[in-house]
């Protein structure tokens, strides 16, 4: 998070900085009384009574509030000003995304339609609105290199901005345990310079490609006819549920499983077969098919690019 990629998070690792300069300071002052009480201590036989320690109290109370209570004002009131000066920045007009957050994983939603799962694509060298709900529990977006976190909140909306300064993939993690497998609520924002997020962004708003190979088409009967479509949305079939992921250009994502797995026929194929063991809570129950059933799903959702 130090290694700052962007304008919003700026302000944070100043913050951040001055934060660890003013708790290395406290810590070493604490260390030199303890060190001087020992010294002092050695200097006692184990039977002579403790010395009186009349300045004892105000000492105490100097330290700890004249010294403590002023620094940790000071902070908290440059936190406030750090996030009031990024809050206010946030842009009215810019492109917004819509992040809704689920146990465990990222949905985005873009204002042309184009829908996505932990892999949100943003243009470069500008500010990117992020707006934030969830549908069950409390959930924090966070992408060290761009900005500040901020939570997803049951029945509020948040809203927030990031901005990436160069082409890059940036890791993000929910900050708030949300659950079992909060640890594996991983995504990524994927900066593109303008150009190629446009192309991105209409590409992902298209139905799905239709499946050539016989394979594929067998894939895509398979799917639509068994659990698969009970949860997950591919646009341009009757596939429209929104429990899990939608899936129309599932193969552009180079993760699945909220960054848990490498999106690869193995790990694809492992995940449908029996998620439990991939991410044991995990919302996804197991696919009751065959293994050959799973290769041909394998393969139609393989070829939604
Ligand atoms: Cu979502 Cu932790």
């Amino acid at each position: 998070m130090i290694d700052a990629r962007g304008p919003a998070e700026h302000g944070i690792v100043s913050l951040w900085w001055l934060m660890l300069v003013l708790a290395c300071a406290v810590f070493l002052l604490v260390c030199v009384m303890i060190a001087g009480g020992l010294i002092r201590s050695r200097h006692l036989s184990p039977d002579e009574p403790l010395p009186e320690a009349s300045w004892g109290g105000p000492f105490i109370a100097i330290v700890g509030v004249a010294i403590t209570g002023p620094i940790l004002v000071f902070v908290f009131v440059l936190s406030l000003r750090v996030l009031r000066a990024d809050a206010a920045s946030t842009p009215k007009s810019a492109l917004s995304v819509h992040v809704t957050g689920h146990d465990w994983w990222w949905q985005a939603r873009y204002p042309n339609g184009a829908q996505t799962a932990n892999e949100i694509h943003i243009p470069t060298g500008q500010r990117v609105r992020i707006v934030l709900d969830t549908v069950d529990v409390i959930h924090s977006f966070w992408v060290p290199q761009l900005g500040p976190k901020t939570d997803l909140i049951p029945g509020k909306r948040n809203s927030m901005w990031i901005e990436a300064a160069s082409p890059g993939r940036y890791r993000g993690q929910c900050a708030e345990f949300c659950g079992f497998q909060h640890a594996h609520m991983i995504f990524y924002v994927i900066a593109d310079r303008p150009g190629a997020f446009r192309t991105w962004e209409r590409n992902e708003a298209r139905p799905l490609m239709q499946p050539t190979s016989a394979i594929a088409k067998r894939g895509e009967q398979i799917f639509l006819s068994t659990t698969c479509a009970q949860c997950h949305a591919i646009r341009g079939t009757p596939a429209d549920a929104t429990v899990g992921p939608d899936l129309t250009h599932l193969a552009g994502r180079r993760t699945i499983a909220a960054g848990t797995l490498q999106n690869d026929p193995g790990d694809l194929s492992d995940w449908i077969r029996d998620p439990q063991a991939e991410k044991q809570g995990a919302l996804m129950p197991s696919a009751p098919l065959s293994q050959t059933d799973i290769d041909a799903v394998v393969a139609f959702l393989e070829g939604l690019h």
